[in-house]
């Protein structure tokens, strides 16, 4: 998972993966138009899905959509998501248990004139994260979530990281900001906590815990490129 747009260290995954014979797929939900070397991300794996809800960088309403090269899982992804209904002039036999998760025309023709705005909001959401690179570049202690090295980050989602936080630092934190204005986030809520998976098994979390509390989300819509500058 490209997380907050940023990519993932592909080679280092990739890696592992090949070590271990498992096939990778990425989670590029979050980053369309974000590369990893000048490739772009949801490419590396066998099959990369990206998301066009009303969040992400690009919409069609709702929906997704998945990348591969390989033409055979491309055959069986869209059989699975078109109700794996087999070819008949009148009869409705589906060979698999499968789903009705196919992108209505409605949607994917909002998707084209949406895929056309795509570069301009790339480069507003740049401008904004440049913005917040230089302020926060200034405070101690806060630490702008920057694009890795080698990598060109959609800033889909900009973020700060608090050192040495807790979770009642972040939450004084995001209440003052939300107080002034500034629609500040907490990173999610860690998967263990919430309540349908209090009885499931789990290891200790001490990096995922450390980063519930000290992550913060600021507000990134691509209009706010102009605002502040
Ligand atoms: C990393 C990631 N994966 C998956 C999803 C789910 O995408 P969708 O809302 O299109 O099902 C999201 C979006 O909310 C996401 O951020």
């Amino acid at each position: 998972m490209h997380t907050f747009g940023h990519p993932v260290d592909m080679v280092g995954l990739m890696d592992v993966a090949a070590r271990f014979s498992l096939p990778v797929v990425e989670d590029a939900a979050e980053s369309l138009g974000s590369t990893y070397h000048d490739r772009h991300t949801g490419t590396f794996g066998c099959m990369g899905v990206l998301s066009f809800n009303g969040n992400k960088i690009i919409t069609t309403g709702g929906g997704g959509a998945i990348l591969t090269n390989d033409p055979d899982t491309a055959r069986q992804a869209k059989h699975l998501t078109t109700t794996a209904k087999q070819p008949h002039r009148w009869e409705f036999v589906h060979d698999a248990v499968a789903y009705n998760y196919r992108l209505p025309n409605l949607n994917a023709a909002l998707g084209c004139a949406q895929l056309e705005r795509l570069p301009d909001f790339l480069t507003r959401k740049r401008q904004l994260a440049e913005n917040y690179r230089k302020t926060f570049a200034h405070i101690p202690g806060i630490h702008f979530i920057d694009e890795p090295e080698g990598c060109h980050s959609n800033f889909w989602l900009n973020a700060v990281r608090l050192s040495g936080s807790s979770m009642s630092v972040r939450d004084a934190l995001l209440a003052v900001a939300n107080d002034a204005g500034y629609q500040c986030r907490p990173a999610w809520t860690l998967l263990n906590k919430l309540p349908m998976y209090q009885d499931c098994p789990r290891a200790e979390l001490p990096v995922a815990e450390a980063l519930e509390a000290s992550l913060i989300n600021l507000p990134s819509s691509p209009k706010l490129a102009e605002l502040l500058t």
